[in-house]
């Protein structure tokens, strides 16, 4: 059994109506409520997290540490300049993987880079909400293997 932080970064909490061509037309509730079931099912457990505010994403971050396994995180924007992001990423050590519902690499150059994905386990975009899931699924293998 394990537990895994799920971060979603700025504007995030809109979806379903933000940009949905893009983004898709769930709710950050309807993905959080799947994921759950996912977790269950691999006999995990999920708590989810939604913040606009870097320093909030960091303080759950460094709360993780001795509480979950691993974290999924889609920054949102913070991807592609936060390094405090980044660095409490590092300084927690816990396993962690980017997701983003948007192809990243076919949109603007400056969502080409992600300053984070270097310090992941790994990234996942352009999968659309399914990309949580390979995420978590991903994640709970990982874990496994190092029991
Ligand atoms: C995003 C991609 C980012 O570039 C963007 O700023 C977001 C969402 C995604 O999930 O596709 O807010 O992380």
């Amino acid at each position: 059994m394990f537990s895994l932080l799920v971060l979603n970064g700025p504007n995030l909490n809109l979806l379903g109506t933000r940009e949905p061509e893009v983004y898709g037309y769930e709710t950050l509730d309807d993905i959080v409520t799947h994921l759950s079931k996912v977790a269950e099912e691999v006999g995990s457990t999920i708590t989810h997290r939604q913040s606009n505010h870097e320093g909030e994403l960091i303080d759950a971050i460094h709360a993780a540490r001795g509480v979950h396994d691993g974290i999924i995180i889609n920054p949102g924007a913070f991807t592609h300049y936060c390094y405090a992001l980044r660095d409490a990423i590092t300084a927690v050590n816990l396993p962690t993987i980017e997701v983003h519902l948007s192809n990243v690499h076919a949109r603007e150059a400056f969502r080409h880079h992600s300053v984070i994905a270097p310090v992941a386990l790994g990234q996942i975009t352009g999968l659309g909400s399914s990309g949580y899931e390979w995420a978590l699924r991903a994640l709970v293998r990982h874990l496994q293997k190092k029991r």
